[in-house]
């Protein structure tokens, strides 16, 4: 069976046609996975403007997934099903994809699958490097979301911690435009973190131990903040007298990227120790770091865990991993009915 995946949480039109393999090891394969990137239209602002990001996805949506169609080879009557983000994201651009799929459900008479944004995060490690040693803990982490997840058995997830303030992507799309370096901050930074010294600069590291008030159902000492490092660097960068030089700004990002980093690995590796996972995965734009999939290979390898990230391309906003969940949740007996609406805070169950 074919599927149609369409995503538009955020600042990327996607489309995607992905089937079955019949192999219960790696189920899925990539027909097409077309995406329409809004970057060189917010770039000019700093950061995604939801207003026009929402028109943006109006004038994309038909030509991406006739391109997905026609590259996957695939016409409406070979599909079997049509999945599409249903939230968490902007809301305005989430309604593009939710109507667009809404109506083509109807006119194709196709069962339609609404699927959660980061449950299309977690599939793109299924779709990389197939199945995962279950149980498996799973870290999500990108300009919207650092979450960790739980999962016990395939379809299930289990939040087991988040950010308190900023996400990870955030904090680096932050700290590169108080440097001034441009959007997004991830790529800049990690590029220039290659040539500095991470230890340059002294930069705190939060370790929360207590629970959220406002999350008192979790433990909260997996919990991640990135407000505080941001804070830090801002409080070092004004306290500079004249401009900086470009060794400086690279003993920045090195630092910076360090403490970030091994926040990460370190929250995933505690979790995977706690919870006796068998794999670790890091998905979501932030998995695209070059120092953070350096480090979490290095110390799967030490302490003999398998370790999981997506292809670069299947790491930052796609369709094709949206299209993967909602064929599993399609397996798993679930569709959603033509009235579902985009929900941009939806919880992942
Ligand atoms: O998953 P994604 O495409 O969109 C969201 O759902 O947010 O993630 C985009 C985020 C941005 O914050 C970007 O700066 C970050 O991922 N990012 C990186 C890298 N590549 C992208 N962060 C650190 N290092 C990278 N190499
Ligand atoms: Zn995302």
């Amino acid at each position: 069976m074919r599927i149609l995946g369409i995503e538009t949480s955020c600042d990327e039109t996607s489309a995607a046609v992905v089937e079955e393999t019949g192999d219960a090891a790696k189920p899925w394969a990539i027909r097409s996975n077309v995406v329409a990137s809004q970057v060189p239209i917010h770039r000019e602002w700093g950061g995604v403007v939801p207003e026009l990001a929402s028109r943006q996805h109006i004038r994309d949506i038909c030509g991406v997934v006739e391109r997905a169609l026609d590259e996957g080879d695939t016409r409406w009557s070979d599909l079997g099903a049509l999945a599409v983000t249903q939230g968490p994201g902007l809301v305005g651009s989430l309604l593009v994809g939710v109507s667009f799929a809404k109506a083509a459900a109807a006119a194709a008479r196709l069962p339609l699958v609404a699927v959660h944004h980061l449950a299309g995060h977690i599939e793109s490690l299924v779709l990389h490097n197939g199945e995962l040693p279950l149980p498996s803990v799973v870290l999500v982490v990108s300009g919207g979301h650092t979450s960790l997840y739980l999962v016990q058995r395939v379809g299930s997830y289990q939040l087991l911690s988040r950010t308190r303030d900023d996400a990870a992507g955030e904090a680096y799309d932050k700290v590169a435009k108080l440097l001034g370096l441009g959007y997004p901050g991830g790529p800049i930074l990690d590029r220039l973190a290659r040539s500095g010294n991470d230890r340059a600069v002294a930069l705190p590291t939060t370790r929360l131990t207590h629970a959220d008030r406002n999350a008192p159902e979790l433990k909260g000492d997996l919990d991640f903040s990135f407000s505080g490092l941001k804070t830090a660097v801002l409080r070092h960068v004004r306290s500079h007298e004249g401009p900086m030089s470009e060794m400086e700004i690279a003993d920045i990002a090195a630092s910076f990227q360090r403490v970030v980093v091994t926040s990460l690995v370190e929250r995933v590796f505690d979790a995977a120790r706690r919870f006796g996972a068998k794999s670790v995965g890091v998905a979501g734009g932030v998995s695209a770091n070059s120092r953070l999939r350096a480090e979490l290979k290095e110390r799967g390898e030490r302490r003999e865990m398998p370790t999981f990230v997506p292809s670069l391309q299947l790491s930052t906003d796609n369709a094709a991993m949206i299209a993967a969940a909602g064929l599993r949740k399609f397996r798993a007996g679930v569709t959603s009915p033509l009235d579902v609406n985009a929900d941009a805070a939806l919880a992942l169950t």
